[in-house]
């Protein structure tokens, strides 16, 4: 795949490419992920060495509206390095099916520092990251119809496309990654939509195939046969949204998480919280085998490569399963013969445009106060601020808070 293949709603022009003959060496790929393990976020591992891109000329779309010309965004300069560039390229609408969002919010996420000081996710420098923001529609495309100037919006980006990249003034993406703000959300609250929120949802509606709805929703009465989801990071922001999602669906959740953040997640609406606090990886799985007696069917593991495997271990040992491996899975994780395990992709966000549905889905079920948001820590400053959120993020013991910044 090459560097800077155009997405299908991108593909009008590519940007100009000066690329030298530097390829990455194998120490610039996340450690982990190399040759051992293999990790589910959408990380192409594709550094950039010493290529650099030049700025794409901004093209003009007949009829669109004239929008002011400048531009401000924390690139990555170079390897592990960060520059504020005061006058960035305005983003370009490539395409008619595009609109540009001027930034009120960006949520926060660990992916964004990893990528940087591992250097992977980033094509080419300067390269603008961060997946999730929320703002004000600017200007659109000729086809775009259901936005117009000024609507409160939020999106989830992916990263080969830089004019993408949340951690700028003005963004631009395809229409059908775009969503109106639930009107009783913030900015702030908005901006943690597009990972945590959108890939809670994917998961459990498209990978784990767990209903929408369910019928429990519509009577009092037991479900017959109920299945467990077992989720091991039980009082992450992404677990958070996944524990409403699927109770609401009629499905049993343990949790595993710690006593710190138990009443949390018994909060959220989890059946059985398993406290981590001092226990081995099999005493855990112990515990939640005798809460579920060979019943659980899917799992989520929201925390790294040994936690997947004991998931595995926790799953049914005669029932077909389902695990997604958010965090990290290492490629010699024993997987037994019953079990499905699914990469989540949530770059088909923006690849596949049926996958809106779920972004719309989301949206309602916080309209209608069915799904709490995360308690939000906001960090003012906007792209000044950027970086200290990312080293606190860095440092952990967020407790189940979302870190945000606000411009
Ligand atoms: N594939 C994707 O597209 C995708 C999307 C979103 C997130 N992710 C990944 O999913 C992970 C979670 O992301 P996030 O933003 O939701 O995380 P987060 O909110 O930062 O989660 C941190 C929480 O994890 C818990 N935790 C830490 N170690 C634990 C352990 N050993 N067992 C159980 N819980 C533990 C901590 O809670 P306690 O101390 O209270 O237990 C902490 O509150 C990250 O690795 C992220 O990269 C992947």
């Amino acid at each position: 795949m090459g560097v800077f293949e155009c997405l299908p709603c991108f593909g009008r022009r590519r940007p100009t490419v000066l690329e030298s003959t530097t390829l990455p060496s194998s120490q610039d790929l996340p450690a982990k992920s190399a040759h051992s393990t293999v990790n589910s976020f959408d990380t192409d591992p594709e550094s950039a060495e010493s290529r650099t891109v030049a700025s794409p000329p901004i093209q003009e779309i007949p009829d669109a509206p004239r929008i002011a010309r400048s531009n401000r965004a924390l690139t990555v300069s170079a390897k592990r390095t960060y520059a504020i560039i005061e006058e960035h390229p305005f983003p370009s609408l490539e395409s008619d099916d595009e609109i540009i969002i001027s930034t009120r919010a960006v949520g926060l996420n660990p992916i964004d520092w990893k990528s940087v000081d591992y250097n992977f996710c980033l094509p080419a420098f300067p390269w603008v990251t961060g997946r999730e923001m929320a703002g004000i529609v600017e200007a659109f495309g000729s086809n775009v119809k259901d936005f117009k100037v000024g609507d409160r919006v939020w999106t989830s980006t992916y990263y080969k496309d830089s004019r993408a990249g949340c951690f700028q003034q003005y963004v631009a993406v395809p229409q059908h990654t775009v969503c109106h703000i639930p009107s009783n959300l913030s900015f702030e609250s908005a901006s943690c939509l597009g990972v945590a929120g959108l890939t809670a949802a994917m998961t459990l509606w498209r990978w784990l195939q767990i209903p929408r709805t369910h019928a429990a929703l519509h009577t009092t009465d037991p479900i017959p046969h109920p299945e467990y989801l077992l989720i091991w990071g039980g009082s992450s922001v992404t677990a958070q949204f996944a524990i409403q999602i699927a109770s609401r669906s009629g499905v049993k959740v343990v949790a595993v998480a710690s006593s710190k953040t138990k009443a949390l997640v018994e909060s959220l609406g989890a059946t059985h919280v398993v406290v981590r606090d001092g226990k081995t990886g099999d005493e855990i799985v112990k515990e939640i085998r005798e809460i579920t007696a060979d019943n659980i069917t899917r799992a989520i593991d929201l925390v790294g490569t040994e936690t997947a495997q004991y998931c595995l271990s926790a799953l049914s040992t005669e029932k077909d399963c389902i695990f997604a491996p958010l965090a990290m899975i290492s490629s010699k994780a024993v997987v037994p013969s019953n079990v499905v395990v699914e990469t989540v992709e949530m770059k088909q966000f923006v690849l596949d445009p049926t996958s809106r549905v779920h972004a719309l889905e989301l949206g309602n079920l916080i309209e209608d106060g069915s799904v709490k948001l995360p308690s939000i820590d906001v960090l003012e400053g906007g792209l000044d601020s950027v970086q200290e959120g990312l080293d606190r993020l860095k440092k952990g013991d967020m407790q189940g808070r979302k870190l945000v910044v606000s411009f």
